[in-house]
């Protein structure tokens, strides 16, 4: 079983500045609900209802929207506004938050490595909400995805998805052997982290989607910094992988890179469309 979701969240989000000066990157919103709404959704729709987030100064916010609001719901009660708040209310019903704060920005895996405390000794889904999936009607969300592959597997899995050659120095790239007729997973051999197209070994780019085995956190202790000065999940990912350990999957639906303005454009005009707002 996941019981458990990870949302590395504490980020700057230079990329939006200055609209994340104050604001936590994850708290942008696509239409009316923040980016990480998206993802604690994605999560409760595998069945997951326990989301353990990682944050640091400056995102207080995330714990607010995660919360009662009670001056707030008292002003709506019994007004026809109080239906703007049915949804949220829903998702803070179904889940528990806890969270963590990373004190020094060093990097992904460092950030992981934070988590522990929320997490223990568990295999557990991680979301990088800046990553938001949609899927099809017909289709479930990615988590559900890895977990039921997780479940073949029992081992560490990442979801990727193919890219042009000249993006590979934005994603961890992997290697790997195909492990079903399928073509959607592969037994990873090897994993690079933000290579130059010319020391990329394929065009198999990792996404913000993982579930990771609880080994990882002793891997990460001992993993050093190296891409950007940073500790790097990839890096642990190929401690797992050279014993085999590392499944990569080919997930079903669409993902937005929401991590920068065009993504998040695009992410919101999917969205708009999806209600006839455009
Ligand atoms: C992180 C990971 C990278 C992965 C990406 C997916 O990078 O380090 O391996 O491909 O997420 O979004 P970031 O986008 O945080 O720089």
């Amino acid at each position: 079983m996941i019981n458990k979701c990870l949302f590395p969240a504490a980020g700057y989000g230079t990329r939006f500045l200055p609209a994340t000066k104050a604001v936590p990157k994850e708290m942008l919103p696509i239409l009316t609900k923040p980016l990480l709404q998206y993802g604690v959704e994605e999560a409760l729709s595998a069945g997951i209802n326990n989301m353990a987030i990682v944050t640091g100064r400056g995102k207080r916010a995330i714990e607010d929207h995660f919360d009662n609001s009670f001056e707030l719901e008292s002003q709506l009660q019994g007004t026809p506004k109080e239906h703007y708040l049915t949804e949220i209310k829903e998702i803070l019903k179904k889940s528990t938050f806890t969270y963590v704060r990373q004190q020094e920005m060093l990097g992904l895996g460092h950030a992981i490595l934070t988590s522990e405390p929320l997490i223990g000794d568990e295999p557990f889904a991680v979301i990088l909400a800046d990553d938001l999936c949609v899927n099809d009607d017909d289709e479930s969300g990615v988590i559900s995805q890895l977990i039921e592959v997780y479940n073949q597997h029992k081992c560490s899995i990442v979801a990727i998805e193919e890219i042009p050659m000249d993006q590979t120095s934005k994603y961890g790239i992997i290697a790997g052997n195909l492990v079903n007729e399928m073509e959607d997973t592969f037994r990873v051999t090897n994993m690079v982290e933000k290579p130059e197209s010319k020391d990329a070994p394929t065009n198999m780019a990792i996404i913000g989607r993982y579930i990771l085995t609880p080994d990882i956190f002793d891997i990460l202790r001992n993993t050093k910094p190296s891409k950007g000065g940073e500790i790097q999940i990839t890096d642990a990912l190929l401690t797992q992988a050279k014993k085999g350990k590392v499944i990569a999957y080919k997930f079903k639906g669409t993902r937005y890179d929401c991590g920068g303005i065009k993504g998040f454009v695009e992410a919101t005009n999917y969205f708009a469309k999806q209600q006839d707002l455009i």
